[in-house]
């Protein structure tokens, strides 16, 4: 295995894009990857996106977006995970880098939702069809169940799902790409609409168009694209029980437990080495569960980690310093790109008003559906 670095990045706004098309998102945002390397060629691609076909109509996206791109004939392919398509997009590059099968690789991420008018229905189309969706429930529905779960056995609270969405709105108001510029304040997160008992509005990740793209190549070819590489120094995937009701604990999501120890074993590094991460909280109780499950807190103490400030900026452990799925928006398969372009950003400096000071060492952590799949990466800036 040979070591694997990201040498470049490139982004889209997040947001209700109407004037760009899936292939615009995608192109605009891996043409500021190749630019920012000046590379002028790629050995292979790999594009996360979790239902291009049901948003928009569109399959078959390996080559047409490689056509696009002016990359015709360069091996391409889509990957898909739900919402942890770009996440394992990033996993299978890293791979590819790694085993010496390629060396200029690129991975995106890119969904366009905000055209399709059924877009619940097709979100629900990633959790279990016969036990879940089937009887009409939707992901704010599961996830409301895992909120109540996590208050039934930890006595988290309305209050405390609510400071996360405060925290990160504060965080995505420094972010230029993010979806949600604005900030939120804990009365308005509490009195925002009810959607699924007890998550309201402001608990939720929106519906968002984007895309994400980084560069890799092995670590000892990273100074011909740039002189701040950052290793991939893991790339973990793991799995666990699609069903609610076939988990142990519906309050602890074990495959992002199961995800960041293997990411941590292959690292040889533990939570306490992280300084910056980006965790999945499309509703505002998958972070708590989040942080939990990777180490971050204790289990049963993630209520308490924004409410405090713990994983706020200038807290312990800043976590979703981007302002996370809620604020910068989940356009689903570029968000695990667009995680992995935060942690690179503050890992090489780049974050602006979002810096967290002194960072080497950071997490991504992106999963799918109602959490049946998860991937971790650890970055170190070198
Ligand atoms: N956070 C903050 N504001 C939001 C928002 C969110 N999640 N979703 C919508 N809004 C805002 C819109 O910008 C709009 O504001 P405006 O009136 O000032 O323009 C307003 O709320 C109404 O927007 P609308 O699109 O009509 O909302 P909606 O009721 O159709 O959808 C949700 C709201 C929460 C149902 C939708 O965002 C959703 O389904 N989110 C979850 C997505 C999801 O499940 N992702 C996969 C996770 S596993």
């Amino acid at each position: 295995m040979r070591d694997v670095a990201i040498v470049s990045a490139g982004m889209t706004q997040f947001g209700e894009l109407w004037e760009s098309s899936l292939r615009d998102l995608f192109v605009e945002a891996a043409v500021e990857a190749l630019r920012g390397a000046k590379a002028d060629h790629l050995d292979a691609i790999f594009v996360g996106n979790m239902s291009a076909g049901q948003f928009v109509g569109q399959e078959h996206l390996g080559p047409l977006l490689a056509d696009q791109l002016g990359m015709v004939g360069v091996p391409a392919g889509r990957v898909e995970s739900a919402c942890a398509s770009g996440g394992l997009a990033l996993r299978t590059a890293f791979v590819e880098v790694a085993s010496g099968m390629s060396d200029l690789v690129l991975a995106a991420g890119v969904e366009k939702m905000t055209d399709a008018t059924d877009v619940t229905e097709v979100l629900a189309t990633a959790s279990d069809q016969e036990t879940e969706a089937y009887h009409g429930i939707t992901f704010p529905g599961l996830y409301a169940m895992i909120a109540r779960a996590h208050m039934a056995a930890h006595g988290t609270t309305e209050e405390d799902l609510s400071w996360v969405s405060v925290k990160n709105h504060r965080h995505g108001a420094l972010n230029p790409k993010a979806q949600f510029r604005s900030q939120v304040t804990l009365e308005e997160v509490m009195r925002s609409s009810m959607v699924a008992e007890p998550l309201r509005l402001l608990h939720c990740s929106p519906v968002s168009d984007g895309a994400a793209a980084v560069l890799l190549c092995p670590l000892d070819q990273a100074k011909r694209y740039t002189d701040r590489p950052v290793r991939i120094a893991a790339s973990a995937l793991a799995t666990g029980s699609m069903a609610l009701a076939d988990r142990k604990d519906i309050a602890f999501l074990d495959a992002v437990e199961r995800s960041a120890q293997r990411a941590f074993h292959q690292a040889g590094m533990g939570p306490t080495d992280v300084q910056v991460a980006e965790v999945h909280d499309c509703f505002a109780i998958a972070e708590i569960c989040c942080v939990e499950a990777l180490g971050l807190v204790e289990r049963g103490k993630g209520n308490a980690a924004a409410r405090t400030g713990y994983t706020a900026l200038g807290g312990c452990i800043p976590v979703n310093t981007s302002g996370g799925l809620k604020a910068k928006g989940h356009p689903v398969g570029a968000t695990g790109i667009a995680q992995a372009i935060e942690i690179f950003e503050q890992l090489r400096g780049e974050a602006g008003e979002r810096q967290v000071k002194g960072a080497r060492v950071g997490l991504a952590q992106n999963m799918g559906g109602s959490g049946a799949s998860s991937v971790v990466h650890i970055f170190e800036g070198v």
